[in-house]
């Protein structure tokens, strides 16, 4: 069997602004995935949900970008893998047809004056353990859906916040855009795969599984019937204390909204528990919807 294309690199906004427009003005739909590169088994599931959306004749785009405004100060910005040439083959793998890899001056010119900011939704859970990190993202990610002009975006429900608020900036921007939120793609022991993963030692590694167990644990308690986002809290908690160094948040929260709930409220809510652990040098965020998952 032909090894598998490599997609078309492109380093220049202009020239994917240029490649999309033609695509579209061929009548091919267009399919996007916004990523920061170091890519694994989740993204290249991102990149053939994009494929299956748009069909063969589509173009399906991926962006690979370390975004430098989505990292606080102290966090993981300069050791975050950049493996170009290795992610492109990656992205040949999974059928990509454009891949666009520009410098931070590119998409960050000296007199940059712009930053998009959504509400309400970025003022809980990562939003305030990460200061500034939403409005990194929905910068960035308005900057590449106005080069792209994507009928389709594809995101990962594993960054559950960043799902709801990229959707809520199309909704209230009134971009053209259908924002799709993919489930989680999780290893054998149900750690969610994430870039980040690499950095855990064998040891801390071994201590991650707290973090799918305690979602298991707040799983099986609310399929027993418990509706209290307290006690769903609480067993959540308590298995994440039981390996992890810190832990920063387990909340149970609106599906949509990410608004606080009641024991009251709940029973009438989608609702889902976000957790956010730091075990040895590495931060891991994952998450749980009860019931079904918010359009
Ligand atoms: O999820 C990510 O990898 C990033 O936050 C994104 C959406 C590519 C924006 O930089």
């Amino acid at each position: 069997m032909a090894p598998p294309t490599e997609p078309r690199l492109v380093t220049d906004p202009e020239a994917l602004r240029d490649a999309c427009a033609r695509a579209r003005q061929a009548g091919q739909r267009v399919g996007f995935v916004p990523t920061m590169g170091a890519l694994h088994e989740g993204h290249l599931t991102l990149m053939r949900e994009a494929r299956a959306r748009v069909g063969d004749g589509g173009l399906v785009a991926v962006s690979i970008f370390v975004n430098p405004t989505q990292f606080a100060a102290g966090e993981d910005l300069a050791r975050y893998p950049r493996e170009l040439d290795a992610d492109l083959a990656r992205c040949a793998s999974a059928g990509v047809d454009l891949v666009f890899a520009p410098t931070v001056d590119a998409m960050y010119p000296a007199d940059d004056a712009t930053r998009v900011h959504v509400g309400g939704l970025t003022e809980a859970l990562d939003g305030i353990f990460r200061p500034g990190h939403f409005d990194g993202v929905t910068t960035i990610v308005a900057r590449l859906f106005a080069l792209v002009g994507p009928s389709v975006a594809i995101f990962g429900r594993k960054d559950y916040q960043q799902w709801r608020v990229v959707t809520r900036m199309a909704r209230d921007l009134f971009l053209p855009v259908e924002v799709v939120g993919v489930a989680t793609v999780r290893e054998a022991d149900g750690l969610a795969r994430s870039s980040r993963n690499r950095y855990l030692t064998p040891e801390a590694r071994e201590r991650a599984g707290c973090v799918p167990a305690a979602l298991r644990a707040a799983d099986a308690l609310w399929r027993a019937g418990e509706r209290d986002p307290r006690r769903l809290e609480a067993v959540a908690h308590a298995a994440l204390s039981r390996a992890s160094d810190t832990v920063e948040y387990a909340e149970v929260r609106d599906a949509e909204s990410l608004g606080p709930l009641t024991r009251e409220s709940a029973s009438l809510r989608p609702m889902v528990l976000a957790v956010a652990v730091r075990i040895g040098t590495t931060r891991l965020i994952d998450n749980h919807v009860f019931g079904d998952l918010p359009p």
